[in-house]
């Protein structure tokens, strides 16, 4: 699958650790090591192109001059699973603002749902990183996007872990402007709704929380879900 949006990484250490995260073996305390691992070298990535502007310095031997980044960045992780990826964006530029979505996704329709938005009238920043693991059918991105671009936000960039291909052809549908960066783009959504191969629910598996029926391996997808699923699919092929 080729958008022109879309950026997996070819990194051999993200194909390592990404192995390790997917593991159904891999415990919560690092799951999430590794999500934040991943996180800072998708961030090198999706950063390489931002603007800098010239900057006088000083080194102990002589004048020269250096460099500094010259967009105000937002990063807006998409709660819960989003805030596991905070840590080492800020790592990584720490002048960045911290804006909150909360958005979950309803089991039943795949719709996102959204429940907490902060942002200010305005938008208060340039480049906008959204922050979420997983890019299934590409609701909740298509509809984090449309908030950030209501807000005024001028550029924005999806930065995610694993991707399947119907999410990738509806956020690209609906936000062709957005860059997608991403450690791997999968084989497809399972009935329920959840990327395959994958890592499973990438909330549960950061915070421990194994009791949702839709995660159970073994719940079967309602109609509805299903048929959400093969429309996507549809779509998908054209
Ligand atoms: C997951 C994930 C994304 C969304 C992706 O969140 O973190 O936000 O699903 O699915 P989509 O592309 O089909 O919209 P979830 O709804 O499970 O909420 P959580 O992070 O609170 O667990
Ligand atoms: N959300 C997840 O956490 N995992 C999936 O595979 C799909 C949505």
């Amino acid at each position: 699958m080729s958008h022109p949006t879309l950026h997996a990484s070819t990194h051999p250490l993200v194909a390592h650790k990404l192995a390790i995260l997917r593991d159904k073996t891999t415990e919560p305390k690092k799951f999430r090591e590794l999500v934040r691992e991943l996180t800072w070298l998708l961030g090198y990535e999706a950063m390489a192109d931002l603007a800098t502007r010239q900057v006088p310095i000083e080194t102990p031997l002589e004048p020269m001059t250096g460099a500094e980044v010259e967009p105000r960045v937002g990063l807006v992780p998409v709660l819960r699973a989003g805030l596991g990826m905070v840590d080492a964006m800020l790592e990584l530029i720490p002048t960045a603002e911290v804006w909150h979505i909360g958005l979950y996704r309803d089991e039943r329709t795949l719709k996102p749902v959204e429940y907490y938005n902060k942002l200010p009238d305005a938008a208060t920043v340039q480049l906008c990183l959204i922050l979420d693991p997983m890019l299934a059918t590409g609701g909740s991105s298509a509809a984090t996007v449309d908030i950030l671009k209501a807000w005024g936000a001028a550029r924005i960039k999806q930065v995610s872990l694993i991707a399947a291909p119907e999410g990738v052809t509806t956020l690209s549908a609906a936000h062709p402007d957005v860059d997608i960066h991403v450690a791997a783009l999968d084989s497809h959504l399972n009935e329920r709704g959840y990327i395959v191969p994958g890592l499973g629910d990438a909330g549960d598996r950061q915070f421990g929380t194994f009791a949702g029926p839709a995660s159970e391996p073994g719940h079967e997808p309602s109609d509805e879900t299903a048929e959400v699923v093969r429309r996507l699919q549809r779509d998908l092929r054209g």
